[in-house]
């Protein structure tokens, strides 16, 4: 079965809105594959900008905008916070939960994302659930044990059939940032599991999954990463910052 491939750009607290302006107009004329998405996920004052060229129709239709982080609340006295609902006003259509810096910086519990996940899902935003182990568990083969206790509470909270409408990244701590990169081969490996153990819930639904792999992704390693079985796209950092460069990466999807 072909699953949609998806390439998405995390800028994390990077960019401004001469980057914005350069990525709509960079982006305004490429042709990807008929099966491919991209989606960008800039810092939240941007997501304004980036709205204003979603709604002009300034970007191709398999273009969409994401954002970084989400409140698990919908609405009320939680100052600083963002909601889904709120984010769909600015034509936001996915947005990344769970990434590892919100979990090793800001504390965010494998309960909290699952919790974000929901509330993602229940206003209509496609979650892109964030796992991934640290050099250390990878060292002491912790990675299977590591992934499952990410996963699970997310299955316990919204249910298996609901990952019908969700993606999965995964992206190794320690080839974030770091350049590097996991081989295609121990990433189509991880994914091989990751996929095995959503079927242990429900088969049909984890062929539907795209997995995503995220740490050090570039133009140079991309083709030979997304031509694996299971590797359906990429979540992308540093790469996404630079317009030629993420663009060659969406097209080698
Ligand atoms: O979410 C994607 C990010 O964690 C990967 O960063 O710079 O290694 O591509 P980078």
């Amino acid at each position: 079965m072909t699953r949609r491939a998806i390439v998405a750009a995390n800028w994390k607290m990077n960019g401004n809105l001469t980057l914005v302006n350069d990525m709509v107009t960079g982006f305004s004329d490429i042709s990807l594959a008929e099966n491919v998405d991209v989606v960008i996920c800039p810092s939240f004052p941007y997501l304004s900008e980036f709205s204003r060229a979603v709604e002009a129709k300034q970007l191709p239709s398999n273009v969409y905008l994401g954002s970084q982080n989400v409140s698990e609340q919908q609405s009320g006295a939680f100052t600083g916070e963002v909601s889904t609902s709120m984010l769909k006003e600015f034509s936001v259509s996915y947005v990344i939960v769970g990434h590892s810096e919100r979990r090793s910086l800001y504390k965010e519990t494998s309960t909290l994302v699952a919790h974000k996940v929901k509330a993602a899902l229940e206003a209509g935003v496609t979650p892109i659930l964030c796992i991934g182990e640290s050099e250390s568990e990878r060292a002491t083969e912790q990675t299977e044990t590591v992934l499952a206790s990410q996963l699970q509470p997310v299955i316990d909270e919204v249910g298996i059939e609901a990952f019908a409408n969700l993606v999965v990244a995964y992206e190794p701590v320690w080839a974030i940032g770091t350049g590097k990169t996991a081989s295609s081969e121990m990433a189509q490996e991880t994914h091989q599991f990751i996929r095995q153990f959503l079927a242990q819930s429900n088969e049909e639904v984890a062929a539907k999954v795209p997995l995503l792999y995220g740490g050090s992704v570039n133009a140079t390693n991309s083709e030979e990463l997304f031509a694996q079985a299971d590797i359906d796209g990429g979540l992308i950092g540093g790469a996404s910052l630079k317009v030629e460069q993420f663009k060659a990466i969406c097209l080698a999807a």
